[in-house]
């Protein structure tokens, strides 16, 4: 019998579980056989792998009996619904959703950051926002220099972070919008052709909405330093695909732009796209459909004797998402 793993993709007609569905098929990962769940709407549904037509399956309580692997992008309260099943039957859920990335029980891994914390994993493994995942791809080669103290950053983030019907929104108010006509947004909390806004998730009682709180925790439960400090500012953009952040570290001693981008084009997905003469830096639409995070921008930070600056494009629904749980479970 062919070698390989049973796999279960929860979400799988999401935004994010498409993306799934592509990654194992483009990395060749070793699937014996591939089950398609989603919400009773999908039922019947067929979505292709490896030139095969899959047929989708409501998601239940039995449907991880027989898989070793359980990737899930169906929302928190599903992975929080389904999480027993899916580790009494045997599967090892890698779950996309922040139901659990701060139980300290379950690993919060990044592999290009922190691949080891898997071997902790008691049958959850929890893959970071997406922010957070792009941030730390970009910061880790730097904390590798010198550590990092403090992070300033600023997201301009796209439409499918909030999934597929935010693209479609965005899309269509965009088209009603040029037609000249009114059009009633459902999806986001405000008009989002030619606007931006401040992220849509509620705000907390610090003020910070808990997009921004995100990458502050799992910042620090990621790199294993609880002293790390984070300031985030989190936007949402009438961008399709894939994040930006200017992000700005304070280091323990002073890095240069020259020690910085040398680190930077050696380190793990990432590409330095940084051409001051052109004046060509990371925009969404190059790392659109990429596995590598791109980083550039790399200037001394004139307001700190002992900072840089920086500016990062990730495809989120890849390395934000779909990618970084795949490598998750090729490490597994
Ligand atoms: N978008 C991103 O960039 C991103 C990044 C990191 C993490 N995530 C996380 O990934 C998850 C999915 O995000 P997405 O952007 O892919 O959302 P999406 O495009 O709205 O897809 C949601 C998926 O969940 C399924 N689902 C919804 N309700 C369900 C139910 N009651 N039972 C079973 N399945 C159900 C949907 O199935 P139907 O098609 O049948 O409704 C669909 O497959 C969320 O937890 C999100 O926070 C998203």
């Amino acid at each position: 019998m062919a070698r390989g793993f049973h796999v279960a993709v929860a979400g799988a007609t999401g935004a994010v579980g498409t993306e799934m569905l592509k990654t194992l098929e483009k990395r060749n990962f070793p699937v014996k056989s591939l089950r398609l769940l989603a919400s009773k709407r999908s039922v019947g549904r067929e979505l292709e792998f490896r030139g095969e037509k899959l047929k989708v399956e409501e998601l239940t309580e039995n449907s991880f009996q027989g898989m070793d692997i359980a990737l899930f992008s169906a929302g928190a309260s599903r992975s929080k619904e389904f999480a027993a099943a899916t580790v009494k039957a045997g599967a090892v859920m890698i779950d996309n959703s922040s139901a659990f990335r701060m139980d300290a029980k379950v690993p919060l891994v990044v592999p290009e950051v922190n691949p080891g914390d898997v071997k902790q994993h008691q049958g959850i493994i929890a893959n970071p926002n997406c922010t957070t995942i792009i941030l730390l791809v970009a910061v880790k080669p730097l904390h590798d220099l010198s550590p990092v103290k403090r992070i300033v950053v600023s997201t301009y983030q796209s439409a499918s972070g909030a999934g597929a019907l935010a693209m479609e929104e965005l899309e269509k108010s965009t088209a009603a919008y040029l037609a000249g006509q009114t059009y009633q947004h459902s999806v986001l909390p405000h008009p989002y052709a030619f606007n931006l806004f401040s992220h849509n998730s509620d705000v907390t009682a610090n003020g910070y909405n808990q997009e921004e709180m995100k990458m502050v925790h799992e910042t620090r439960k990621i790199m294993h330093d609880d002293a790390i400090r984070v300031c985030a500012t989190s936007v949402r953009v009438p961008v399709l695909r894939s994040h930006a952040e200017a992000i700005v570290v304070e280091q323990a001693r002073k890095v240069s732009v020259e020690e910085a981008l040398a680190a930077l084009a050696k380190a793990p997905g990432l590409k330095v796209v940084d051409d001051r003469k052109a004046n060509y830096f990371p925009m969404p639409i190059d790392s659109n459909d990429q596995y590598d995070v791109l980083v550039g921008r790399v200037r001394d930070d004139l307001s700190c004797d002992t900072g840089l600056a920086l500016f990062v494009c990730g495809d989120q629904l890849l390395k934000g998402a779909a990618l970084n749980a795949v490598q998750i479970a090729e490490l597994l």
